[in-house]
């Protein structure tokens, strides 16, 4: 297949159900929706929305229960556990609210980390600048404020260098200005760098500066919206 025959990111009327004794819950519910690459995508919704369920569905940290899941042509839908660990490493990284940094080694040591994962990592030093901490780098996280320890967490990411970028609530607990900081780094990485990035957020204004915003609820897609004129991270009142 040629590069322009499949999208960057496919989902085919997937579902990921929850059984417990004769109960099901349908954390997702038949969705359907294609992403292009470099798409900077904004995923909205209530708590308990299935939210968090469709990024690890992306993020090969789960299987849907049925349909497929195609990423750059590929069929991620039925891949064991360790295509799903090769999977990982070559083509998503993760960005959490809690930042998800190893508390006993560095701000320098977190990043080189990723030369273990990744066969195409970029330098821990480079892209440390590029998130403007190289002055923290012997610093351990519990040294660093909240903003810092994300700005380690998205340093990590791009090291890592995957072309999808996959953020659960990456804002959720910093205060405004450092969460503007935040999506103005993640917003370049899909412009400058044509990475793919997903943000799951409850806070409307982020959707601002999205390309596409997709509206979930009770494990549906409620509305795929493009934006012509999305607006730039300074523009959005939190
Ligand atoms: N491992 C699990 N076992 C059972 N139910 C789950 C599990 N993970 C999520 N759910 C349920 O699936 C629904 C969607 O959850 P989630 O994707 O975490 O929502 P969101 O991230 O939008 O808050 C919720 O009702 C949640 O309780
Ligand atoms: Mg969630």
């Amino acid at each position: 297949m040629t590069e322009a025959e499949y999208k960057a990111i496919e989902f085919d009327n997937v579902s990921r159900i929850y059984k417990s004794g004769d109960h099901e819950l349908k954390a997702l519910d038949s969705i359907n929706f294609k992403l292009d690459e470099g798409s900077f995508v904004v995923i909205l919704g209530p708590s308990g929305a299935g939210k968090s369920t469709l990024l690890n569905l992306l993020g090969g940290l789960d299987s849907p229960t049925n349909g497929k899941i195609r990423v750059f042509g590929k069929d991620i839908s039925t891949l064991d556990k360790n295509e799903l660990a090769d999977y990982r490493a070559e083509t998503v990284g993760f960005i959490f609210q809690f930042y998800n940094l190893i508390p006993t080694l560095t701000v320098y040591e977190n990043i080189a980390l990723v030369d273990e994962i990744s066969d195409n990592s970029l330098s821990a030093d480079k892209m440390l600048e590029a998130v403007g901490l190289l002055d923290h780098i012997n610093n351990f996280p519990s040294e660093l404020s909240g903003g810092e320890q994300q700005r380690v967490s998205i340093a990590r990411a791009l090291a890592k260098n995957p072309k999808i970028l996959l953020c659960d609530e990456p804002t959720g607990a910093l205060d405004s200005e450092t969460g503007v900081l935040i999506l103005k780094h993640l917003k370049k990485l899909s412009k400058d760098y044509g990475k793919t990035i997903i943000i799951v957020t409850h806070n409307q204004n982020i959707a601002k500066m999205a390309d596409i915003v997709m509206n979930v609820k009770n494990g549906r897609i409620l509305s795929i919206d493009e934006q012509e004129i999305p607006l730039s991270p300074d523009e959005i009142e939190w």
